[in-house]
């Protein structure tokens, strides 16, 4: 008997209709006047992307009480919502052209556009989320929101900085990326008052998030770029200290290796004259196979707190969304 591991797919169809659902509500929620907005913010959500914020919410929502929820269902849209204008943001940002394999909005209309229309997107969760009427629920979302911003910009500060260490790493991704998967699930549980879960489930999204980001960035020297939707090998060229980057910079200097100075230069002035050559450093030096690690250690520190919450087929769809996260076939 052969065992196949699930797909995304598979994972999804736990709860389908919940999805569906959700999936039309992430556009349906947007109301503006301004045909712009409309247009902009449609050109990317329409484009796809996998809405896996929003799939954990509703895996935690109905890991904790299975019935369909529309306040859940709301939530999820609006953490969708959220992403998608952090990602407008940080293509700005990041000059990036390919955003779930279409023109980004920068590229499609321009930066000061985009800006706006990301600023849009947020104040129109905001809004959404007010109609809850749970102080708590919004704090939640607003703390998580400084956290998120605060994030980029710490990665923008190092942007450059070659001394940048793991530890600046964890600060700056912890922000940009696992603080909304933490926002995904313990929104689910404040809206049902189930506040004696928050530190598993925090526990839970936050080592998730941290291993789909280190992943993410080990994609970015050997991703397909026809697979990701979106152009690769952008960290090494903006001289943005990921993980790979960090860790080969700590082996080819503890080598004395001469590519160190080489690579080091190349991280701090953005100029990259033989990018094959400093992702072939990257690739070769053994940098990725630790970035590989440590994702699968955050991923075991998820599936790990996920033991502390009600076992059921929900639970077992978050658990094999870690998994297929950190072999990233998502
Ligand atoms: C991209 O997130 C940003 C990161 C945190 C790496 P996703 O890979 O979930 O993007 P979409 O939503 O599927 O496009
Ligand atoms: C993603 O960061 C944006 C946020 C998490 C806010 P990255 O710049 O690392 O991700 P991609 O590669 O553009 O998707
Ligand atoms: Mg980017
Ligand atoms: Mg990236």
């Amino acid at each position: 008997m052969t065992t196949t591991h699930p797909t995304y797919a598979d994972i999804q169809a736990i709860v389908a209709d919940d999805f569906a659902i959700m999936d039309k509500q992430v556009f349906g929620s947007l109301n503006s006047k301004v045909q712009l907005v409309m247009s902009v913010s449609k050109h990317v959500i329409d484009a796809g992307g996998k809405r896996m914020r929003p799939l954990i919410t509703l895996l935690t929502a109905r890991m904790l009480n299975d019935t369909q929820s529309e306040q859940a269902m709301q939530l999820a849209a609006i953490t969708e919502m959220l992403h998608t204008a952090t990602l407008v943001h940080d293509d700005v940002i990041d000059a990036s052209g390919l955003r779930r394999g279409r023109p980004t909005a920068n590229a499609t209309w321009d930066n000061a556009t985009a800006v706006l229309v990301g600023d849009y997107l947020i104040a129109r969760s905001f809004n959404l989320l007010v109609g809850f009427n749970n102080l708590p629920l919004l704090k939640l979302f607003s703390d998580g929101t400084c956290d998120i911003a605060e994030g980029e910009v710490l990665q923008l500060q190092h942007q450059h900085n070659p001394q940048t260490t793991e530890e600046d790493y964890l600060q700056i991704i912890d922000g940009k990326t696992s603080r909304l998967f933490m926002m995904a699930t313990k929104g689910a549980a404040i809206l049902q008052g189930r506040d004696e879960l928050l530190a598993p489930l925090g526990d839970f999204a936050y080592h998730f998030g941290n291993a789909f980001q280190m992943i993410d960035d080990v994609l970015d020297f050997v991703g397909d770029a026809a697979v990701m939707g979106k152009n690769l090998g952008d960290d090494l060229a903006e001289g943005k200290p990921t993980l790979p980057i960090i860790k080969t910079l700590e082996i080819l200097k503890n080598n004395h290796s001469p590519d160190y100075d080489t690579l080091r230069i190349a991280v701090q002035t953005g100029k990259v004259d033989n990018p094959a050559k400093l992702i072939d450093m990257v690739r070769e030096c053994g940098a990725l196979d630790y970035c590989k690690q440590r994702a699968l250690q955050e991923t075991t520190l998820a599936q790990q707190a996920l033991e502390q919450l009600p076992a059921n087929q929900y639970r077992d769809g978050l658990y094999q969304l870690t998994t297929l996260a950190s072999s990233r076939l998502v």
